[in-house]
């Protein structure tokens, strides 16, 4: 740390052009799509839930194949990977489903859903079946509202949990839970399973 740096108050600068590495550890979900002929994965690390219930936002822009796709059926599915998949899920964020089958490439297996036509994916633990509902930040921030409409959980798979992007390439797994549903006093029906 630098004196320019140091207010007084024992804090470095941060760059703010990576203020979203301190934000962004979310779970790293697999977004699936189906364009009427062929099913498609991306990897996105951007993404959050908007409200209790159902609506989860994500950024997915018109860099990825899946853009079109979700632009154009306004459906996907939300699926979420443990860590042990890490490598894999990776690699379908280094590819794109215009010129590879990364279901194929990279050992994922699509199973009908119930709602939408894009597939589930079988290895992961938690797979979302979304609708679009709001797409009126996707011109300037290519954010999506996204409606659950049906949710689908394999605790078997869940194994060591979701894992986060950290945003540099470097990747952080959930390691031991604290529980604290006795203190969330006024939040008590969030706490229930
Ligand atoms: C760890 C990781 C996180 C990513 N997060 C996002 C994201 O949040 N939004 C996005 O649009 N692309 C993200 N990408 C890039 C897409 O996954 C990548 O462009 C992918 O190849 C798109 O595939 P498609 O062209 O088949 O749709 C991420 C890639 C990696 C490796």
């Amino acid at each position: 740390m630098t004196a320019a740096d140091d207010d007084g108050h024992g804090f470095a600068q941060y760059p703010l052009e990576n203020v979203h590495r301190l934000l962004e550890p979310g779970p790293v979900v697999l977004v699936s799509t189906f364009d009427g002929q062929r099913a498609n994965l991306m990897t996105n690390g951007f993404n959050m839930p908007v409200a209790h219930g159902a609506l989860i936002a994500l950024v997915l822009g018109p860099w990825d194949h899946s853009y079109d796709t979700l632009r154009a059926t306004g459906e996907c599915v939300v699926a979420i990977p443990s860590i042990d998949l890490a490598a894999r899920v990776v690699d379908v964020g280094n590819t794109s489903g215009r010129e590879t089958d990364k279901w194929r490439s990279f050992d994922f297996t699509p199973v009908p859903g119930a709602v939408v036509r894009a597939p589930l994916v079988r290895e992961c633990f938690a797979n979302i079946e979304c609708t679009v509902a709001d797409d009126r930040l996707v011109r300037d921030h290519h954010l999506w509202i996204l409606e659950a409409e049906r949710a689908w959980f394999d605790a078997t798979r869940r194994g060591a949990g979701e894992f986060h992007h950290r945003g540099d390439g470097t990747f952080s797994a959930n390691a031991s839970t604290v529980d604290l549903r006795d203190r969330m006093t006024k939040w008590r029906h969030l706490t229930a399973d």
